[in-house]
């Protein structure tokens, strides 16, 4: 097989949490030692400014998730590893798609439909209420991500193939007007990515409130998990792992043994409170060492900065290169 571009970007907001980790960094940080592969890796900024309107809050998630990412094991020297924001042909790259994206396409993005159906049930006589435009074109942002690299494999989750698709669908009618400049991208879906649930028991998500975040202190971990929600079952009676958050999350830190011999421990009655215990010191075994060196990362942003200022000039290369051949085949040069 040629040498496959995998291209993927992550957008800024929030604290990293236990979900995020089990269900894209890790598998995507594995994927990226593969040096079969050109790999590109973003932090979606200009994504996140959708929504998230705190300019403290966002240089702070993206601090945060730069960090995080790096004190996992992601190596820059391997990968290219930039901000979306450093690289000017991007919002240049927005514009020429966006005079080739018919407006009906648009119309039909999940994203922007949920919030249209949200103040529709809400009774709003407006059904664009607090829809900007940045929501609306979302996909286009992210199809000049995508397509300004050549990415040919662009993994994601499920929630957004639909992206992809539009990415597809606008590229094939700029190459058809202008000719043969993009490559279709492909997408890659996650099948098999982890979905891990949170405190709560619902999916780990920042929207639920019921996250565990990545790198808090082991006793702040130790109390987060602590909190899982679990039923009223005393030590002694047999529980059942199937559906239970415990022994759901346990599995998505443990190996095959380990987690046979947790199975094991329920049949036999294990009290809740051992069983987050034994759930603590695995997870707090995987993350000990890269949250020592998160916090030595976070601790120097300039360090960060030139990191990510060096991944930015490597992709540029590239950028550049695009929109010079894009300007003159739209007749800009
Ligand atoms: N929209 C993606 C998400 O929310 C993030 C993203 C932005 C992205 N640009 C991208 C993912 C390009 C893959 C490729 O998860």
């Amino acid at each position: 097989m040629s040498k496959q571009t995998y291209l993927t970007g992550i957008t800024t907001s929030g604290t990293p949490h236990l979900g995020n980790y089990v269900g894209a960094i890790r598998p995507a940080i594995e994927a990226s030692r593969d040096p079969a592969n050109n790999n590109y890796y973003f932090l979606a900024d200009y994504h996140a400014l959708i929504k998230s309107q705190d300019p403290a809050m966002l240089g702070q998630s993206r601090m945060e998730i730069a960090c995080a990412w790096l004190a996992l094991g992601l190596d820059p020297e391997q990968v290219t590893f930039y901000r979306q924001s450093d690289i000017p042909e991007i919002p240049e790259l927005t514009w020429l798609l966006t005079c080739m994206t018919a407006k009906g396409l648009m119309n039909r993005a999940h994203a922007y439909k949920a919030v249209v159906q949200e103040n529709t049930d809400a009774g709003s006589s407006d059904p664009d209420k607090g829809i900007n435009m940045g929501l609306f074109s979302y996909p286009i942002l992210m199809a000049a991500d995508i397509l300004m690299f050549k990415a040919t494999k662009v993994p994601v989750g499920k929630d957004q193939i639909q992206h992809l698709e539009m990415a597809r669908d606008i590229a094939q009618r700029f190459n058809h007007h202008y000719g043969e400049h993009l490559v279709i991208p492909e997408v890659v879906v996650e099948e098999r990515a982890a979905v891990l649930s949170g405190l709560d028991g619902r999916k780990m998500s920042k929207s639920y409130g019921n996250t565990i975040p990545l790198f808090e202190t082991a006793k702040k971990l130790r109390k987060s998990i602590m909190k899982i929600k679990t039923n009223s079952q005393e030590p002694g009676e047999p529980k059942d792992p199937e559906g239970n958050t415990v022994f759901e999350i346990y599995q998505a830190f443990a190996t095959p043994a380990q987690t046979d011999e947790l199975r094991k421990q329920f049949a036999e009655g294990i009290g809740w409170g051992d069983a987050k215990q034994q759930l603590f010191e695995l997870i707090d075994a995987e993350l000990a060492e890269p949250r020592e060196r998160y916090n030595a990362l976070i601790a120097e942003p300039n360090e960060i900065n030139k990191i990510l200022t060096k991944g930015a000039e490597k992709a540029r290369v590239h950028s550049r290169a695009l929109m010079d051949d894009l300007r003159k085949a739209v007749g800009i040069a």
